[in-house]
């Protein structure tokens, strides 16, 4: 059985932050229904690479949901909202600020209507403190909660980091926050509102810089490559340190095009076996009782040259013949894999982690897959509805409501935009 079947979720979320839980949500079973505009949800129309049919943007975010279009502007549609509130165990929601206020339906007006509900809200900042009025996309996110101002290197500009920490990870947290809330509710038939600030969500991926900005007051960072000192303030930029105890660093390989590099962890237990290994190769034979290296102490101070000796040993070999040379070795250690090469990884193919499948409008397409493997339950994906499919049906089977009624509500234009004007 699905862990979460039996779930229902009223889903309002838009764009990827909120759409990133409700996905994870429906693969664990509940039966998401995506709540949207007429118009629907904007992202179905951004980024279109097949004429008229659902973007990848739309269709990789929000599979195994259910979607209804509600017009929220009338008092019709009001009313469709309100009976399936209270056939809900979750509402979720990532408008801008104030949008829900606007539509009349604060957390205390849902609360009313179905007590034992949980409510979950992103925002960029969440509901108090100055930055509260504003809206934020995900590298408004990565700027301020800490993440931009500690990718890239020193002398260069600050950098976002291409997983997409302000939005997914947002998107993760709240989940989190909903499976205890639920829980909570089941218990005492109470829900609660369930808030994540996109910035916050940031600040929580980038903790340990927060350990370094701490440090610095102490004294320098001895494993940072870069310039560090005590008193420095901020914590610096660094490249690709590897950002914990231990030495790491990217090595490029051959043929040194733009993703032939490793990622090398130059663990305290393996270095004697790496440097025995690469020494010979790189004119320095006694590399592992060479005194600069002796203790991770020295190793970190020199670390610059056990960089460029493992770049010069790197020379003559590609990203995977490395691999397969330090795996041996112990030697904790990955390349830098391409989309492409993941794309077509066995590996990941063999984990469900790259998941064909079909669309009435676009055809065969490729979703990423479930990374959280229940052994009991394992998600079953199928493809992001096409907007209003579901109308009709959550109409009568979880509302009850019958043709006629379903007649009058759709003649007042509660599953509609209104129409243009005429210019
Ligand atoms: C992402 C974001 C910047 C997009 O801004 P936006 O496109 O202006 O959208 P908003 O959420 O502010 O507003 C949505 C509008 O659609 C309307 N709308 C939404 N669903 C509707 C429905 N079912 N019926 C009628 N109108 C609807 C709302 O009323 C609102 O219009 P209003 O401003 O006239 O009240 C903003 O939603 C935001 O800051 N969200 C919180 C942070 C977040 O999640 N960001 C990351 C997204 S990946």
């Amino acid at each position: 059985m699905e862990a979460l079947k039996g779930v229902r979720i009223l889903d309002m979320t838009h764009v990827q932050a909120g759409p990133t839980c409700s996905q994870l949500l429906a693969w664990m079973g509940a039966d998401v229904i995506k709540f949207e505009n007429p118009q629907g949800d904007a992202t179905r129309g951004q980024l279109r690479d097949v004429p008229n049919a659902d973007s990848l943007y739309f269709t990789m975010l929000n599979c195994n949901k259910r979607s209804i279009t509600v017009n929220m502007k009338t008092n019709e549609g009001k009313a469709v909202f309100t009976d399936l509130v209270k056939k809900c165990h979750i509402i979720m929601e990532n408008f801008g600020p104030g949008v829900l206020d606007r539509f009349g339906f604060p957390w205390e007006k849902i609360r009313s209507i179905n007590p034992k509900i949980v409510m979950g809200s992103i925002k960029g900042f969440g509901s108090t403190g100055p930055y509260s009025d504003f809206k934020a996309y995900e590298n408004v996110a990565q700027a301020m909660g800490g993440a931009m101002s500690t990718t890239g290197v020193p002398d260069g500009p600050p950098f976002v980091t291409g997983a997409q920490i302000g939005d997914s990870g947002t998107g993760l947290h709240l989940a989190i926050g909903l499976l205890a809330a639920l829980r909570q509710a089941e218990h005492t038939g109470k829900g609660q509102y369930v808030e994540v600030a996109m910035m916050d969500g940031v600040m929580n991926l980038c903790r340990v810089k927060f350990r370094d900005h701490q440090r610095l007051q102490r004294g320098e960072l001895a494993e940072y490559s870069v310039p560090t000192y005590k008193g420095m303030g901020e914590t610096p930029r660094a490249g690709n340190d590897s950002g914990g105890g231990q030495l790491g660093n990217a090595i490029h390989c051959k043929p040194h095009g733009a993703n032939d590099w490793l990622y090398v962890v130059v663990q305290e237990a393996v270095w004697e076996d790496l440097a025995k290994r690469v020494g010979p190769e790189v004119g320095m034979p006694d590399m592992a009782t060479d005194a600069r290296f002796a203790k991770i102490g020295d190793r970190r101070k020199n670390q610059n040259l056990v960089w460029t000796l493992l770049n010069k040993f790197a020379e003559k070999y590609t990203k995977r013949e490395l691999m397969a040379i330090l795996n041996p070795l112990d030697v904790p250690c990955g390349p830098i894999m391409s989309t492409e090469d993941l794309a077509n990884d066995e590996h990941v193919r063999g984990r469900d982690m790259w998941v064909e499948l079909d669309h009435p409008q676009r055809g065969k397409w490729f979703n990423v897959g479930m990374p959280i493997k229940l052994s009991e339950s394992p998600a079953l994906i199928k493809r992001s509805p096409t907007l209003g499919e579901h109308t009709e049906e959550i109409l009568k089977e979880v509302l009850g409501y019958d043709a006629g009624k379903i007649n009058t509500l759709k003649s007042a234009g509660a599953f509609s935009a209104p129409p243009k004007k005429a210019a």
